[in-house]
């Protein structure tokens, strides 16, 4: 049995920023120079990348990911008396945009094994209200986006794309983000792609939408003090988007060092009982920006929430720490008391809160500290 030597963080951004520091500093000295700090020819040509990347026509740059998905939903004209479908196991950000912009989120539950949306359970819950539906591309595996676009299509649903923890995923053979109708992206720092503080962006194949969103992204101005709506102060400072330039490059390297990771965390997590790992689907092509097992209390009377934390406090003592990622699923959030969901009604999103645990994952984890996490939960659950 290997000894825990050294405690293993769940993320760690500052090795990356190691490896690329002295390019960063390079560059972000550059933007401090030039005088140009929002927007300007650094902003515009991180858009042009990253709509280059996906293979869209259009990229519009903002502050985050819950801003691109509000912008997204405002774009869309979607508000008072809508429904949007989405699914009740992901961060929070992705249903307050609904309800910021006055619709009505709907909740279809997940799957058991990628954690996303179930497209299977997806037309019981259209209405003649439903306007749009947002799957969200969670911890880096891509929902089952063939047959959600084809139930979309069928009742001319908007589709916007959730891809805050997916940038790089793909879907037969289509980058998450240019399958939907926009796809919403976030910079936050842990992030696949992830800048030194906040930033989002929306891709899109539509030049109308993403003339909108520029338009919302300025409050509501195409021409400067000339204002057609309310929009919001919503834009990608330069030193972001400079820094992102040059993580753009080695996103696909970092992504592949992630799938490595999640393909020997699988090869011997899979065999040890009372663990269930995540798996993607046959079409997708994940990045996994978390690993997040269930831990299933086989042979204990079942899962609970009680026993994921013991196994937590376990790995943490054995210098392994972790990240619970999410521990109550948003139809049963306070604040949606008066959506009149019970407990119970989707019933799988509430078993993966007491079940999950999210493992360190970050692409400079190396395969000791990998053997360290698979040893400490063998030795946990043994
Ligand atoms: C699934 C999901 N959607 C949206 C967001 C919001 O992104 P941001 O933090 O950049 O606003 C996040 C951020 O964690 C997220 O994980």
């Amino acid at each position: 049995m290997i000894q825990s030597v050294n405690s293993i963080p769940a993320f760690d951004i500052k090795q990356q920023y190691a490896s690329i520091e002295a390019e960063v500093n390079t560059a972000v000295l550059e933007v401090l120079a030039s005088g140009r700090y929002i927007g300007g020819p650094v902003v515009a040509e991180f858009e042009q990348q990253f709509a280059a990347y996906h293979h869209v026509s259009e990229c519009v740059a903002c502050n985050s990911g819950t801003d691109a998905l509000y912008l997204a939903l405002r774009a869309l004209e979607i508000g008072a008396g809508d429904e949007v479908i989405t699914t009740p196991f992901s961060f929070f950000a992705t249903t307050e945009v609904i309800s910021a912009v006055g619709a009505k989120p709907v909740f279809v539950d997940i799957d058991a094994t990628t954690f996303n949306l179930d497209v299977e359970q997806l037309a019981a819950a259209i209405t003649s209200k439903t306007k749009a539906i947002i799957p969200v591309h969670l911890f880096g595996l891509p929902v089952e986006m063939t047959g959600l676009m084809a139930i979309a299509q069928s009742h001319s649903l908007a589709v916007i794309e959730d891809c805050a923890q997916s940038t790089g995923a793909s879907w037969a053979g289509a980058k998450v983000g240019s399958i939907g109708h926009i796809g919403c992206f976030s910079f936050y720092p842990t992030k696949n792609l992830g800048g030194c503080g906040d930033g989002g962006a929306i891709t899109t194949n539509d030049p109308a939408i993403a003339t909108k969103l520029r338009i919302l992204r300025e409050h509501g101005s195409k021409t400067r003090y000339i204002h057609e709506e309310i929009g919001v102060n919503s834009r990608l400072d330069a030193i972001q988007a400079v820094i992102l330039q040059i993580k753009l490059r080695h996103l696909d390297f970092w992504n592949q060092q992630r799938q490595q990771i999640a393909n020997y965390y699988y090869q011997f997590l899979s065999q040890i009982p009372g663990i269930v790992p995540p798996q993607e689907l046959p079409g997708g092509v994940g990045v996994w920006n978390q690993y997040t097992i269930r831990i299933s209390g086989e042979g204990r009377n079942g899962a609970s929430a009680k026993y994921r934390d013991w196994v937590r406090s376990q790995l943490q003592e054995k210098g392994v720490s972790t990240m619970l990622y999410y521990p109550r699923p948003l139809h049963l959030q306070p604040v949606y008391e008066s959506l009149g969901y019970q407990p119970g009604q989707l019933p799988i999103s509430e078993q993966a809160c007491h079940e999950v645990i999210s493992l360190p994952m970050f692409p400079e984890l190396t395969q000791q500290q990998q053997d360290q996490v698979i040893y400490a939960l063998k030795d946990c659950l043994s």
